[in-house]
């Protein structure tokens, strides 16, 4: 990334040392404290010497030691020193809210609120507010900037500064692979520069935290960068001039996340993200519908099929009527065929212009075949993959979403194949600009394209996309994306993801929203037994995918004949929902296992699902989620005890049993392991 110029910096260090000294006579404020509703949880700000300050305690232990806060601006008086805390507001907030769709039906929102102003010594017109919430599961707090002219940021100066000897959970940022790396669990020590969400464990089994961001509109995502010992900064990613954010004279920025909890699930079985995001501004949603789907796809990454034209082209009129025909004999309202639309040929990775949205190839009907869907009551899953060329994607959208709205085709996932910092925009003399994934153009660019999307009633589900921060609330129609290493790997990843992958999605990645995994695969060694590429799982981890990993569209990846030679396994896949009445995270710990309970939302069926990392471990799953006095017929897909993901993953037991709330079924995970259950209710 750009460094600033020298020059800039040493005048930012005059201008504050000359701000700095005015601010003296404000040194030492009282600070302003601000605690969770259970009391638990406490918020301090300050201002130090002029400079502001925050704290996090829990039950009066510090969790994140004073951190700086403020900004630098390209001109102008930078934003973190010569500030005085003014004035403070409390406020306290706490009701009930429904979601269209979602991990849980009613989401509770209850904090307790602080306004704390902090101004300019000289110019009391002039400052921030920082606006901090503080929930029982931690806290969120944004800046509110007040200015004369509008801002250049080139670094927001947050921090969030721990003890170095916790342990930590992270992929590197700023790499060329987007937000898709192998999950580190390291001493915080060893953290360089990490994405958010990031999961980190105080020392001496100390609570756990997870730092995020909420609500990123008209903003760069940031990452983190460590400084020394434990301190985390704030790095937002820079656009093409090196200013990482245009922002108006006032402007707010995205919530910033802590999240704290006692136990590693308590991280999860919390709705801080959502709760610091605007309701829903898209009126009646009902048209966006949370489902299961098929596709022409895995072909494509198994090398079996081709997305370009040719003899193994994937996307023919034989095959899609195939697929549709298995979707709609086994329950699945989508089909994705990517590979439909012309562009395809060659390298497309990271090409520009190259792809139509809504040109087909010659041996693709799209008409016949929507035609076709939609008499077997199942309808299309529309593909555009950018190749990172926004401008090309920008200008033929409204065309490639007007035609999908005529063929009655209702999601679309989209693409952003293209090495991070790489994606790439055309100004209107037709000079390239090149943007990170995560910076302020693209950040605009997919709210862009999900306001176009909802013209024509259409979800999107992006891949490669700018991490999940929690607009779905917002934006209704954004139903899932990617931002994480998915199944894929499996099929050409050296190495694939490892046992502790999904075990460590659900305590990292996934604590965003929901992710377009694309579990289900059933042939686990796709490219042979000696191949590097492989999945790393039992047979029961990949049914359990389907309730570790949220969803609202969950894809049943592999190829229909595989699923057709285990009709047993893939009955659980041909009966788990995708909608929730409510969802806990019930134990587990990143990388080691994860465990989750589920209702399903218009019914009374539970799920359960367990997926374990590479050590074989035993579960007593105490049933009390499920309602008393009622008997449910459990449906069991259980590893064999002699499973294990390398050398025996098929080996599973599938069984049945009678069961109520005050039972507790027993069951092994082995390495790469995983279960399975379904809760009928019977009476
Ligand atoms: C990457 C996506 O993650 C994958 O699902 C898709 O098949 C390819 N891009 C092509 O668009
Ligand atoms: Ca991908």
């Amino acid at each position: 990334m750009p460094r600033r110029p020298l020059i800039l910096s040493i005048a930012f260090m005059l201008l504050a040392a000359a701000v700095g000294t005015t601010s003296n006579a404000h040194a030492q404020d009282a600070p302003a404290r601000i605690t969770s509703p259970d009391g638990r949880i406490a918020f301090t700000v300050w201002s130090e010497q002029g400079a502001p300050r925050y704290a996090v305690a829990l039950d009066n232990e510090t969790v994140v030691r004073a951190s700086r806060l403020g900004f630098r601006f390209a001109e102008g008086a930078p934003l973190e020193t010569g500030l005085a805390l003014t004035g403070t507001q409390t406020g306290s907030h706490d009701d009930t809210w429904e979601q269209p769709w979602g991990e849980r039906r009613l989401v509770r929102d209850h904090h307790n609120e602080l306004v704390a102003s902090f101004r300019y010594a000289g110019n009391p017109e002039r400052g921030f507010d920082l606006r901090i919430r503080v929930f029982d599961s931690g806290v969120g707090f944004r800046y509110e900037v007040m200015g004369d002219a509008p801002h250049a940021i080139i670094d927001e100066m947050t921090r969030f500064n721990l003890p170095e000897q916790s342990t930590a959970w992270w992929v590197p940022a700023a790499g060329w692979n987007r937000y898709e790396y192998i999950y580190e669990e390291t001493s915080l020590s060893e953290v360089d520069r990490a994405h958010s969400p990031f999961t980190a464990r105080l020392p001496d089994d100390g609570p756990w935290v997870a730092i995020h961001e909420a609500a990123l509109h008209d903003y760069s995502g940031f990452y983190l960068d460590q400084q020394r010992g434990g301190i985390l900064d704030v790095k937002l990613a820079p656009g093409p001039d090196g200013i990482a954010v245009h922002a108006d004279a006032n402007f707010t920025t995205p919530w910033r996340t802590i999240q704290i909890a006692d136990a590693a699930v308590g991280l999860i079985n919390s709705d801080i993200i959502l709760n610091l995001n605007e309701p829903n501004v898209l009126g009646d949603v009902s048209w966006v519908e949370p489902g299961k789907y098929v596709g022409i796809w895995w072909g494509m990454h198994i090398n079996t099929q081709t997305w370009g034209s040719g003899p193994n082209h994937g996307a023919t009129n034989e095959n899609t009527r195939e697929m549709i025909e298995f979707a709609a004999e086994n329950g699945f309202d989508g089909i994705l065929v990517e590979g439909w639309n012309l562009g395809w040929d060659g390298d497309w990775f990271n090409r520009q212009e190259t792809f139509s949205f809504t040109e087909a190839y010659p041996d693709f009907d799209i008409e016949a075949l929507s035609a076709y869907a939609r008499e077997r009551g199942v309808r299309l899953v529309g593909h555009h993959e950018t190749s990172g060329d926004l401008t090309n994607y920008e200008n033929q959208m409204e065309a490639g979403f007007a035609l999908y709205e005529r063929l009655g085709i209702s999601q679309v996932k989209t693409g952003y194949v293209a090495d991070a910092g790489d994606l790439v925009r055309y100004e209107a003399d037709g000079t390239p600009r090149y943007e990170w994934h995560y910076g302020q153009y693209a950040v605009n660019h997919h709210l862009r394209v999900l306001q176009a999307a909802a013209e024509h009633r259409i979800s999107i589900n992006a891949h490669e996309p700018v991490k999940d921060t929690g607009i779905r609330r917002t934006y209704p129609n954004w139903i899932s994306r990617e931002g994480a290493r998915g199944q894929e790997y499996n099929a050409w990843g050296v190495p694939p993801n490892p046992p502790e992958h999904v075990p460590t999605l659900a305590f990292t990645r996934l604590l965003s929203g929901p992710m377009d995994f694309t579990p289900g695969i059933f042939d686990l060694m796709p490219r042979g037994e000696d191949a590097p590429s492989r999945v790393q799982t039992t047979l029961a981890q990949q049914l359990a995918h389907y309730v570790t990993i949220y969803s609202p569209i969950q894809m049943a990846a592999d190829l229909p004949d595989n699923y057709l030679a285990r009709p047993d396994a893939f009955q659980f896949i041909r009966d788990v929902p995708t909608d929730w009445e409510t969802s806990i995270a019930l134990e587990g710990e990143p990388g080691q296992h994860i465990v989750f309970a589920r209702q399903e939302r218009g019914g009374a069926d539970w799920y359960v699902g367990a997926a374990n990392g590479g050590a074989a471990r035993h579960v007593g799953l105490g049933l009390d989620f499920l309602e008393d006095g009622r008997t449910y017929t459990a449906q069991l897909y259980l590893d064999h005890p002699d499973a294990h993901w390398e050398h025996n993953p098929y080996a599973m037991m599938i069984r049945e049993m009678q069961v109520t709330s005050t039972d507790e079924i027993e069951f092994t995970l082995v390495p790469g392991g995983g279960a399975a259950i379904r809760f009928v209710a019977e009476n």
